[in-house]
């Protein structure tokens, strides 16, 4: 195989051919080779196609244990391949790859408290043989999916700064820890250049309304339904919603910012949020407000894993040039349409809508 040919082992097809110019050119490193892991996924997909659209050649490697074929962007080229599997290692040292965008994941909280070891397999040996394959092929830049949602644990600053102390307080919050000590190691000891997204909580079309997370995703689904909400706890808790195409435009920027060397963990990592707080309650009620749908809401215990407030300071990543494009309001509309139309017609919602 040629060193400029273009081809990847195990890639097959499409390739990167639908670029839609309307970002190109804007950041500078379009036209690079980019491996998006769990871009079958919900956040991942919008990655894989903003990466697309910038020109750039884009590689989704995913198992599909949550995500779906039918979220792969078209012009993006898919392997179906669990990272966890040692050949994980060969595959990204052997692709070549300019930038390695790591969204693969177990995402889900109490999944990890159940079944802690699984966690651990997917998100750290897998982040781990990412990372081999990455350091043996020289690639330029990882760009690693952490959680502000869950790092900090219960934290004591609200917003609260990329400083602020990790205290996790779930075997997933542990695993994106420990996957961020890991990166650090690697650009210690091997020179691998890294940023680490802290993401608050991401909404937005494709996201997985059957899961226990995503609960924008599962309130529009029951209100189209017209099933009552479920809420745990008093619905006070709050989170720090940022829409995914934000999000997109944030790994765009992480792939190729510029970071001095001499520099310690929390400097490599950047929150992606919008700082705002808003309460379960209150999403409730925008939702509905969006909708024109009400139901009624039903309240249960509240669960173990989930912090009581979470909100993002996101000063380091506006001094980048990031800001959120989409108020709160904007998004859930944009959000529950797509869902709207899907369950109307599941044939017609795949990428792109
Ligand atoms: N959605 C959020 O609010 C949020 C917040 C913080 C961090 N994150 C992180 O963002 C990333 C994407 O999350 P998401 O919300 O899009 O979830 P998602 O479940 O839609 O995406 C995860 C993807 O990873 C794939 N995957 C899981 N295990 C794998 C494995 N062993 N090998 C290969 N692929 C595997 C899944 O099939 C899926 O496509 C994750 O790393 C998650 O921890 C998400």
């Amino acid at each position: 195989m040629e060193e400029d040919s273009g081809e990847v082992p195990g890639w097959h097809g499409r390739g990167a051919d639908t670029i839609t110019g309307t970002v190109q050119g804007m950041i500078s490193g379009a036209g690079r080779r980019v491996l998006v892991t769990g871009g079958a996924g919900f956040v991942g997909s919008h990655v894989a196609e903003a990466h697309l659209a910038l020109g750039d050649r884009v590689c989704v490697l995913d198992d599909l244990s949550s995500g779906h074929p039918g979220n792969v962007p078209a012009g993006a080229d898919f392997v179906e391949m669990d990272v966890a599997d040692p050949r994980t290692r060969a595959f990204v040292s052997e692709g070549r790859f300019d930038v390695v965008n790591h969204h693969a994941a177990q995402v889900d909280v109490r999944f990890s408290m159940a079944d802690p070891a699984a966690d651990a397999r997917t998100n750290i040996v897998g982040l781990v043989n990412v990372l081999e394959g990455a350091r043996a092929a020289g690639t330029g830049r990882v760009v690693f999916v952490s959680s502000g949602g869950v790092v900090y644990g219960e934290p004591d600053v609200f917003p609260t700064p990329e400083t602020a102390p990790k205290h996790p307080v779930s075997p997933y919050g542990v695993s994106k820890l420990t996957g961020e000590y890991y990166l650090d190691y690697y650009r210690l000891i091997h020179g691998l250049d890294y940023v680490a997204l802290r993401y608050s909580n991401v909404y937005g079309p494709r996201q997985d309304p059957r899961g226990e997370a995503g609960v924008v995703a599962i309130f529009s689904n029951r209100l189209l339904r017209r099933e009552p909400l479920v809420i745990y706890g008093d619905g006070e808790q709050l989170r720090d919603y940022v829409y995914v195409e934000d999000v997109a435009r944030a790994n765009l920027l992480a792939a190729e910012m510029d970071l001095v060397d001499d520099v310690d963990m929390d400097s490599r990592a950047f929150n992606i949020g919008t700082g705002e707080a808003t309460s379960v309650n209150t999403l409730a009620e925008l939702l509905e407000e969006v909708s024109g749908i009400r139901v009624r809401r039903v309240f249960r215990e509240a669960r173990a894993g989930d912090v009581r407030r979470s909100t993002l300071a996101t000063r380091r990543i506006r001094d980048r040039g990031w800001v959120p494009g989409f108020s709160l309001r904007e998004g859930l509309a944009r959000t529950f349409r797509h869902i709207a139309v899907r369950m109307a017609a599941p044939r017609v919602a795949e990428v792109g809508s």
